[in-house]
């Protein structure tokens, strides 16, 4: 069934932007999704009417946040089909559910000689806490390659797995490239071999029908504001065990059953690791935000954005110069190109002019980047609310870029 976006595009006022008295076309929505409408009215009706602390009061109001907020992590455990609403733990975002690994698994799992395996295609926040990890344990990392075609050597994989691999850190979908990458069989691979598995959903959490529990991954991470949701919340994912095996992140309030001033215990998983107040409204929010991709049906977003990438990618094939970067028949709702002669930068600014936002740059994968020995892309990534027609008057745009960039 096709998705009604001319009824979508009415759930996010955002589009009613003009800039030079043309629409606003977003296309940059792998950065941060525009907010659905739903989205902030339940905000609003949080924070105007049912504001309290969770876990903590023992009144309506904090009785009724409590519910609230407990309602989003089933809403969760459900989106992502995992085991056990335990297995959920609100994070500020996808960067902070990896640090919150790399920190805890490490300190309890890492010890000199072992290794990490990331990708040459990970953001910044899939690199840098494993680097960080290695240097306090005394690990090391290890990379698997990217192919001419933007996806990731198998081949590379398999030599690099071994008894010494703890664990292997990859992204479901590349927000540089967009590949879609084989997560079931990379994870199966290390599973062969002992090691944990943490998937960067990132990008996936918004068109992937994600199901944890067929995955088998160990953990996954994701950000509320990629799939419609507020910013500042994110999830983390975690088999329970191994959650209740590992350190907390961070402490304070909330994560302890009883404390003295010499000690402390904790709790178990989720609030070992939610120390503090949380992001209570960010999380009723992003429960909100999947009640929305609901509504639509995430097989059915999956068509529609697959639909209008494979077409744009085929037109902007035909522009004389342009290199689509990554290209192969997996990749989902993120094209990533460069023109000879163009800076991706001067085009990213022409075409804000015409109305059409992208992002240009590294996109946070410098190590990417330096693969394909360029400073960085033009990114067009698109969504719910994009239009075959918005992409036509998109590439009508790029040949007028083009004509005053050349
Ligand atoms: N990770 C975000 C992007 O790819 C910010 O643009």
């Amino acid at each position: 069934m096709n998705i009604n976006v001319k009824n979508i595009k009415q759930d996010f006022p955002a589009l009613k932007t003009k800039i030079n008295n043309l629409p606003l076309v977003y296309l940059d929505s792998a950065a941060t999704t525009l907010k659905a409408k739903p989205v902030i009215d339940r905000l609003g009706e949080f924070y105007l009417l049912e504001c309290a602390n969770v876990h903590r009061g023992a009144h309506y109001l904090s009785d009724k946040a409590t519910q609230q907020f407990e309602e989003a992590r089933l809403k969760i455990k459900t989106f992502i089909n995992a085991k056990s609403e335990n297995e959920i733990i609100f994070t500020s975002g996808t960067t902070d559910s990896i640090n919150l690994v790399a920190h805890s698994f490490c300190e309890k799992y890492l010890s000199p000689g072992d290794e990490i395996i990331i990708t040459q295609m990970e953001h910044h926040s899939n690199i840098i806490p494993w680097q960080v990890a290695a240097q306090k344990s005394g690990a090391s990392i290890k990379v698997i390659e990217v192919t001419e075609s933007g996806e990731l050597s198998l081949e590379s994989y398999k030599k690099l797995l071994s008894s010494k691999t703890k664990l292997v850190a990859i992204n479901y979908i590349s927000n540089a490239l967009g590949t879609v990458n084989p997560v079931k069989k990379i994870i199966d691979l290390a599973h062969e071999e002992g090691a944990k598995v943490l998937v960067d959903a990132a990008q996936a959490v918004s068109v992937l029908d994600i199901d944890v529990q067929k995955l088998d991954c160990d953990f996954l991470a994701f950000s509320g504001h990629k799939m419609f949701g507020p910013h500042g919340i994110g999830v983390l994912y975690g088999k329970e065990d191994l959650l209740n095996s590992m350190p907390p992140y961070k402490t304070g309030g909330s994560m302890i059953s009883t404390v003295t001033l010499q000690n402390a215990e904790y709790l178990n998983s989720p609030q070992r690791f939610e120390a503090g107040t949380p992001h209570i409204a960010g999380a009723v929010g992003l429960a909100a935000a999947v009640d929305y991709i609901n509504s639509i049906g995430i097989n059915e977003i999956y068509e529609h954005e697959k639909s209008i990438s494979d077409w744009v990618t085929n037109e902007l094939k035909r522009i004389n110069g342009l290199r689509v970067i990554g290209d192969n028949a997996s990749k989902i709702n993120i094209i990533s190109f460069d023109i000879k002669g163009i800076h991706s930068g001067d085009l990213g600014h022409l075409l804000d002019q015409q109305g059409f936002a992208i992002r240009s740059g590294h996109h946070c994968c410098q190590p990417l980047m330096d693969r394909f020995s360029l400073a960085g892309t033009a990114r067009v990534s698109v969504s719910i609310y994009n239009t075959k027609s918005d992409l036509e008057n998109f590439m009508v745009a790029i040949e007028k870029c083009k004509e005053l960039l050349l």
